[in-house]
């Protein structure tokens, strides 16, 4: 936060506090704020010791703590209370950072947080998305030359690193050394993936933020809004022309700007932005020419223009609901019809049904004649990629082939030229499907993007794409990001099939089934009590199993991770074709275990498990399409959930719903944080 208007401190704090709120959900086990001294006071935060310095700008103000945003806020108003530091103390121009941490080197604890300081009198204070790689040989080099450190992250080598390029530069005479040079110079010697923001107590005033290989946005709230009237700007000091008074935002999130502003810029990698007293400058940063021991004095200036969001605040409001994830299941009816707006020719007199997807339009053919397809991606996403291959490999003939990202790294798994890598994230961040995207470039492969993140890195870097429009997804746990995923995938296989004749029928039974999967998703949402019901049932158990195959292999292990990520219980998915081979072991009458047998070519060999389950006193659960029930009882008791059927490579999407209200309910119920779940992160940006 930077900007140049009369504003209390007590806004400053809120405005900051906001914005962790807001990116609460990437990680929430400590949080830290800096902010601007008054010019009176200053208070060395690592000693609590108060003392005045009348040559130098007081040092930023720097309060970190373990635990979520809250503890922070308290801790700080309490501080705050403690030294008498005034909230109604006005500033004209002040920079402020702050951040949310997922703990990555070092245990939740407020010396681990951040802002980290390059050491008492906060010379430099920097926050950090990303994680740095080389950072043990320059914590040597700076234990070296006199530094001490006091935490176990790798961040805290980079203040430490720009004060030691600050003082070598004064030391050198060089007195008028920029904020930029010093950050670029910093730059220089980091590896690993960063989003970074440093903050000075000799720039006061100033903010620098650069990143490579994590996300960052720039804001632009301009106070006289007519000014700059949502128009493009294309002068790298653009914001230095016009003089209104403004405030100027960095974050890794859309989601923490857009209650200011949806006027932003999406910083790429290698780029220095300076935003200082209301106005802004860009800097590119050619990491090989600094090695070669080019100029960096002087970087090329880079010209950007502004992008508006297409989002609104409602979206990442919880509404009516009590959590974000609950509040993500009941709106799957609307975000699945986002995700196919536009996309879908309904047919009629003169037009045949048909699937319209432009970011795919110059690659079909190339997709097509592949040698094979690898669907590439973590977590709940790969689990949507999982669902949606048998529909891929029926309608496009191609062989499709699965892989989760890091085990791909892990085995260098082969990757040729002649393949197209289809990647699929959510957030399009996820560290692991990032480096898998960066080897499947270098290997040559046709590198196909599924992201829900405009502007994401695997959006941008992939050779096209498709976004899956589903809206903002903040529950830990994903959703609607799921069913969308599938949706979009389904799309994909009918776009890569085309239409040749043979197909046709069963296209046109694909795209009607897509047209109506909203309304049979308001029908399934309405066991929304049952689930609650059968969830009481539950609360008690150590473990769940859910059993799956075919089309629903991956609802089976998608489920199982809903039940393990939020309500926190042991849950399997298992391929039920490999019962006999271990699974039977622990089956008894005690041992809950959900069995997915919706209507599809897998239903009789399904109906055959639950006999074989129910041979052995199992404790059945047993997922149908409507009308089955008693057919599917026949052999002993057990309990019902009724789906509406819908075209077989569809039913996946309907199926999941159930198990993701009984998560959600199971959570509730054994008491735990729904949205954000013990140890885990939404946005895995680390390896
Ligand atoms: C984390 C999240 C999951 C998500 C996975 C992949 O584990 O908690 O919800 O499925 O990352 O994330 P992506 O953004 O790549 O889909």
């Amino acid at each position: 936060l930077n900007y140049n208007v009369n504003r209390e401190r007590r806004y400053i704090l809120q405005v900051l506090f906001n914005g962790l709120r807001r990116l609460e959900y990437r990680g929430y086990d400590s949080a830290g704020i800096s902010i601007d001294n008054d010019f009176s006071f200053s208070r060395d935060p690592s000693t609590s010791q108060s003392s005045f310095s009348p040559s130098l700008s007081p040092p930023p103000l720097v309060f970190r703590q373990e635990g979520n945003i809250e503890s922070l806020v308290r801790s700080v108003y309490q501080d705050v209370a403690a030294t008498e530091l005034n909230l109604e103390e006005s500033f004209s121009i002040h920079a402020g950072i702050a951040h949310t941490r997922w703990a990555t080197h070092g245990e939740p604890a407020p010396r681990n947080s951040h802002p980290q300081t390059s050491g008492p009198g906060n010379d430099f204070l920097v926050v950090h998305n990303g994680v740095i790689t080389n950072y043990e040989v320059l914590k040597e080099t700076l234990v070296r030359h006199g530094f001490t450190f006091e935490s176990e992250t790798d961040t805290e080598v980079i203040p430490k690193l720009a004060k030691f390029v600050f003082d070598k530069a004064n030391e050198e005479g060089d007195r008028t050394v920029t904020f930029s040079q010093v950050v670029l110079e910093v730059m220089r010697h980091l590896e690993g993936a960063y989003a970074l923001i440093f903050k000075s107590r000799h720039y006061p005033n100033e903010l620098i933020a650069c990143k490579r290989g994590s996300p960052l946005l720039l804001g632009v709230k301009e106070l006289n809004e007519d000014v700059c009237g949502g128009s493009a700007f294309h002068d790298a000091k653009f914001l230095s022309k016009n003089g209104n008074p403004k405030e100027l935002f960095l974050s890794s999130d859309a989601n923490a700007l857009i209650e200011h502003t949806k006027k932003v810029l999406v910083i790429e990698d290698g780029e220095v932005v300076h935003l200082k007293e209301g106005c802004v400058s860009i800097l590119k940063f050619d990491n090989d020419k600094g090695r070669n021991g080019a100029n960096l004095s002087r970087p090329a200036s880079v010209q950007r223009a502004l992008s508006i969001l297409e989002m609104e605040v409602e979206q990442i409001n919880k509404g009516k609901y009590e959590h974000y994830m609950q509040k993500e299941i009941h709106e799957q009816p609307e975000s699945l019809t986002t995700t196919m707006r536009g996309r879908l020719i309904r047919g009629g007199s003169c037009k045949a049904k048909a699937v319209l997807l432009g970011g795919l339009k110059d690659h079909l053919k190339t997709i097509r004649r592949s040698r094979r397809i690898v669907f590439i991606g973590c977590g709940t996403s790969y689990n949507a990629a999982l669902a949606a291959r048998p529909v891929l490999e029926e309608l496009s003939g191609v062989p499709v082939t699965m892989e989760i990202a890091s085990d791909l790294l892990d085995r260098q798994g082969p990757i040729y030229r002649e393949d197209t890598a289809v990647f699929v994230s959510q957030s399009g961040e996820t560290a692991d499907t990032l480096r898998a995207l960066e080897y499947a470039l270098e290997n040559g492969a046709l590198c196909v993007g599924i992201t829900n993140t405009v502007g994401s890195v695997i959006a941008r870097n992939t050779h096209c794409g498709i976004h899956i429009n589903a809206g903002c997804e903040i529950g830990v746990a994903s959703t609607k990001a799921y069913t969308s995923q599938i949706a979009v995938m389904a799309m994909l296989a009918l776009a890569i099939g085309g239409d040749t004749i043979s197909n046709q029928e069963r296209r046109e039974a694909i795209i009607d089934g897509l047209f109506d999967l909203p309304n049979k998703i308001r029908e399934v949402l309405k066991l929304d009590q049952e689930m609650k019901d059968l969830a009481k049932l539950l609360i008690a158990e150590q473990s769940l199993l859910v059993f799956g195959r075919g089309y629903n292999f991956a609802t089976a292990l998608e489920g199982a991770l809903k039940v393990k990520e939020v309500a926190l219980m042991h849950s399997e998915g298992i391929l039920a074709g490999e019962m006999k081979h271990g699974p039977l072991a622990l089956v008894d009458e005690n041992l809950p275990i959900v069995v997915i047998a919706t209507r599809d070519a897998c239903f009789s060999k399904q109906q055959s498990v639950i006999q074989q389950l129910h041979a052995r006193k199992g404790r059945l659960i047993v997922m149908c399409s409507k009308g089955d029930a008693a057919s599917v009882c026949s052999g002993g008791a057990c309990r019902v959930i009724e789906v509406p059927q819908v075209e077989d490579c569809l039913q996946p999407v309907v199926n999941i719903v159930p198990l993701q209200l009984l998560a959600y309910h199971l959570t509730v119920l054994r008491g735990y944080n729904v949205d954000q779940p013990r140890n885990l992160a939404k946005s895995v940006t680390t390896q």
